[in-house]
């Protein structure tokens, strides 16, 4: 499996490591304890390894040393079961960093308020490991970014350390590595893309193929024998900039296609054709075809920011983006699109917006997570009130609102009864959570606006459902 020519090369250092991570006896540590590194975490836990968490956030690492989840498809039983076996320690002191084995950076990557990519959190993580790396520890990048960001931005700072990662080629060829020329790092740094899919019920997480490309082929052994141990596939690639560029493709690649059905629904609804009826009627072509459903606009932490990572860095490059940044344009209109069809629908109804008593169904940014980060629903409920729109919500994962990075909306979820439905004038479908009678909901709302297609098996009351 290993390249002979690789791990001579580096046997005082690479040799230790890759045995204690196949032994899983190696202190794993994670880096940013959100929806990527707490499961994370919990996954190596379970895989036997001893883990330890690291966040900066107070009062997630007392929650977790309460043995708390504040993530909702994580239970509190695994977190508290993983401490008592010693598996898992959550920690916010940084110092302990050195005794960890392997290192895995899971922060957050946003854009900035000039739509920019933000890499304080990676710079800082960098500072942090910088400052107790020693030798033979491997460090992993996850965070999603723009190609080069691992060699430019971490490397570098890692660097500061005194110890020395040289960038080199290598051929990954399938599971194996070619490095070229003489070698010798003193630690290992990899990429390696998160590419959950929250709420998914689909695959589990070690079922999702890893991808690996390292600064040099020791780094990408290091890399692929940690993610081994949890992950039913790895695939290595033969640089981190492949890895990098990899997530991102697979993002652009969901971006510009969920705005190509958004643009399509636009046209259908003008034209009187159901585009979801389009949509099975096309994805039953066994070859040639995957299936994107529009919606209200996009949201999440990925697809409404990633593409943007890319688009600053092909600056630097001079080359245009078009697909993106068009891609970008149709997706964030969607959410004045909504407004328009609450507003029309509701004239149908003799009511103008001003005044209206409006609910909202879903503020999550998909269906069955608590995740609200960057949700179009937020967007609407503002348009909405800046229309003069009375507005309240309903979303049985997110209880209240809070502060968010763009305002405080101060909302808290209304109880759906048939008597609170009944209030409003309309009831705007923006997340299509599966635990929703949406039966109950037509049957007692006024009016229903439905831009999730959640309604298509409710069979009486059609006349009070508006597709938009
Ligand atoms: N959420 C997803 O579904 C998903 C999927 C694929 C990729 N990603 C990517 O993974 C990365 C993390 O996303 P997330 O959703 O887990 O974010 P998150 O905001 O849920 O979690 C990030 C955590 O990092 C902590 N943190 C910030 N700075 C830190 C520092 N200097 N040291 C230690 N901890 C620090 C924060 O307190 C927070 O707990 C992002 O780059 C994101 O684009 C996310």
């Amino acid at each position: 499996m290993k390249s002979e020519k690789a791990v001579e090369l580096v046997q005082d250092t690479l040799n230790p490591l890759l045995s204690k991570l196949e032994a899983r006896t190696a202190d794993v540590g994670v880096i940013g304890l959100g929806y990527v590194g707490l499961p994370l975490a919990i996954l190596y836990g379970r895989k036997g390894f001893r883990v330890t968490g690291f966040d900066i956030d107070p009062d997630k690492i007392e929650k977790l040393e309460r043995g708390e989840s504040y993530i909702h498809h994580i239970g509190g039983g695994a977190i508290s079961g993983m401490m008592r076996e010693k598996r898992f320690a959550p920690t916010a002191d940084f110092a302990r960093l050195r005794e960890m084995d392997a290192i895995v950076i899971c922060v957050p990557t946003p854009l900035d308020a000039h739509r920019e990519p933000d890499l304080t959190y990676i710079r800082n993580t960098a500072e942090s490991i910088s400052a107790h790396l020693r030798r033979g520890q491997l460090v992993v990048l996850e965070s999603t970014t723009y190609p080069g960001t691992t060699e430019e931005e971490v490397l570098p700072i890692l660097e500061k350390s005194g110890l020395r990662c040289p960038v080199a080629p290598y051929a990954a060829k399938g599971e194996t590595v070619e490095a070229s020329g003489s070698l010798q790092p003193d630690f290992f740094l990899a990429f390696s893309p998160e590419r959950e899919d929250p709420g998914s019920k689909q695959y589990e997480s070690h079922q999702i193929p890893k991808v690996i490309g390292g600064v040099n082929g020791p780094s990408a052994l290091a890399g692929q024998a940690l993610y081994k141990q949890a992950f039913d596939r790895t695939i290595l690639v033969s640089t981190s900039r492949v890895a990098e560029m990899a997530k991102l493709l697979e993002n652009i690649y969901r971006c510009v296609n969920i705005a190509l059905v958004n643009e399509l629904k636009l046209l259908c609804l003008k034209m009187g054709i159901d585009i979801w009826e389009v949509i099975e009627a096309a994805k039953t072509k066994p070859f040639g075809f995957t299936a994107f459903y529009p919606g209200p606009g996009l949201g999440g932490h990925c697809i409404p920011i990633d593409p943007f990572y890319l688009t600053w860095k092909a600056r630097e490059f001079g080359s245009p983006t078009r697909f993106i940044e068009l891609a970008g344009e149709i997706n964030s209109a969607m959410p004045e699109h909504m407004v328009t069809a609450v507003a029309q629908a509701l004239n149908e109804h003799h009511v103008c917006v001003r005044g209206s008593k409006i609910l909202i169904l879903g503020v999550a940014y998909k269906s069955d997570v608590d995740d609200v980060r960057e949700s179009p629903g937020l967007r609407i409920i503002e348009l909405l009130q800046q229309n003069g729109a009375r507005l309240d919500y309903h979303d049985p994962y997110v209880p209240r609102l809070h502060k968010m990075r763009h305002g405080d909306l101060k909302l808290s979820s209304i109880k759906l009864t048939a008597q609170s439905l009944a209030e409003y004038d309309a009831v705007l479908i923006v997340t299509a959570h599966s635990n929703l009678d949406y039966s109950f909901i037509v049957r007692h709302a006024r009016l229903v606006i439905d831009s999730r297609n959640a309604t298509h098996d409710v069979t009486e009351h059609r006349d009070k459902i508006v597709k938009c």
